[in-house]
């Protein structure tokens, strides 16, 4: 099938390259033209692991290629995704929807006889109807046929998420619109990937409600991680323990500092909106917001706490910054929150990062970066595990602790136990465990 993508953002660029892989010709069209040269010429613009490989065999295939032209991006198209950013609005939390509807806009003269408009990017329940709407009221002699597509792709796993999801969300109005993403996802069929299929608004919420029970799902295992501190007992053997009932299931039982990126913050946040404005308070989402923002803030410090009370002329050795191992993106890094309050109570800092530098630099002012964690350890008075990158998995800890000027680490990602911490002598802090053998 002949596919347009309309923004080659994190969500677009990915689907585009996959739906490529997947056989289909692809035209992904970007107002960016530095972006379009760029990946024109096969490199990409956002760090995410394996992408620039994928991209490069389906530009050689010639299957997918860039332009800025809208116009020659939907020629002779069997359907168009609409993949452009939905960020928070500042002031209201509100999802901002300029985007969306500038490219409903300039999708409307340029439609054909069964366009299929897909929408992938992330809107409140009622947007995709909107647009419908929009398009039926600039093109009423036009058959074209509107549906929902949300995406459910983790930043540093997107391309596996895209070629194997657990399921595909498709909202459609109608029988072709419906046959038409069947056979787009067809290659997925090889693994019996379900396609449920449903109507607009449903497919909307799905996505919302995913991604906000994933939030919550955290936010609870963080405070149970805080009532074993308080009162013993290991987090990491109780989302073990909850895990093995498979209706609550392991994944995202992880304790740690609070989550961030680009879309359970943004999401979390459109939902609590999209619940007031329709008379049904999101009660528990609002709480799961509020939590994990005091989360971030409740680790600075639990930082300060394993300094003995006071940072006022410490340093500091910060070892991850981004929001998630494998990715460069920074949007609403708990690294954010934390390390600004270190510096206001008087720590310098300096921060090891395999990606975090790019982002960082212009977020994270007045610290020192070095892309070696025995570097950023150099006369440190505690190192503190942000984000759990694999570099920081294996460290040798007898070298860590003999560059430090005090043996303390707190560990954010629980990477580390508490036995190989007191065989080499270092006060380590972890989450959700008691600290008794300090
Ligand atoms: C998320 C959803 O998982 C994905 O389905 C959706 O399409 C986009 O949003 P992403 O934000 O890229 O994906 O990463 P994810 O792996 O979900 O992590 C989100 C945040 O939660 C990160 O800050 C991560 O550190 C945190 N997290 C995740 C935990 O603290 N504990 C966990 O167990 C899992």
């Amino acid at each position: 099938m002949k596919i347009t993508i309309i923004g080659a953002g994190y969500v677009g660029l990915v689907s585009g390259v996959c739906f490529a892989d997947f056989g289909h010709d692809v035209v992904c069209v970007e107002k960016d033209l530095s972006k379009v040269e760029m990946l024109s010429r096969g490199e990409v613009p956002i760090y995410e692991p394996g992408l620039d490989v994928l991209l490069n065999e389906n530009l050689d295939s010639g299957r997918i290629k860039f332009t800025q032209n809208l116009s020659e991006g939907l020629d002779c198209s069997d359907a168009v995704f609409i993949a452009v950013g939905t960020p928070t609005r500042h002031g209201d939390g509100h999802a901002d929807l300029t985007y969306v509807y500038q490219t409903a806009e300039e999708i409307a003269p340029l439609m054909q006889d069964n366009l299929v408009v897909i929408i992938k990017s992330t809107v409140p329940v009622g947007t995709n109807r909107k647009v419908a709407d929009l398009l039926k009221q600039r093109r009423p002699e036009i058959k074209f046929h509107s549906a929902s597509n949300p995406e459910f792709l983790r930043e540093g796993s997107a391309i596996e998420d895209f070629m194997r999801p657990d399921r595909v969300i498709i909202g459609v109005e109608d029988q072709f619109a419906e046959d038409v993403l069947r056979g787009i996802y067809r290659p997925l069929n090889l693994r019996e990937t379900p396609i449920f299929a449903t109507d607009l608004e449903t497919a909307e919420i799905i996505k919302y409600a995913a991604n906000a029970f994933l939030a919550t799902k955290i936010t609870f295992i963080n405070q149970i991680a805080d009532l074993c501190e308080k009162v013993g007992g290991d987090v990491q053997q109780v989302a073990k323990g909850m895990g093995m009932d498979g209706r609550i299931g392991a994944q995202f039982l992880h304790a740690g500092p609070g989550y961030g990126g680009s879309c359970f913050p943004k999401d979390t946040t459109a939902l609590a909106r999209s619940g007031r404005e329709a008379g049904a308070v999101q009660s528990i989402v609002e709480t799961v917001i509020s939590v994990n923002e005091a989360r971030k803030a409740s680790m600075a410090d639990k930082i300060i706490a394993a300094c003995g009370g006071s940072v006022e002329g410490k340093h500091i050795a910060v070892l991850g910054v981004t929001f998630k191992p494998n990715t460069d993106d920074m949007r609403d890094a708990p690294s954010l929150i934390i390390i600004p309050h270190l510096q206001k109570a008087g720590a310098s800092i300096t921060v090891c990062d395999p990606q975090g530098e790019k982002e960082g630099g212009a977020l994270l002012p007045d610290v020192k970066w070095v892309i070696d964690p025995y570097d950023a350890a150099k006369g440190a008075d505690a190192v503190a595990i942000i984000t759990e990158w694999n570099a920081f998995r294996g460290l040798d800890l007898e070298r860590l602790k003999s560059k430090m000027s005090a043996p303390i680490i707190i560990d954010l990602r629980n990477i580390y136990n508490i036995e190989e911490m007191v065989d080499a002598g270092i006060q380590y802090y972890s989450i959700g465990k008691r600290n008794d053998h300090i």
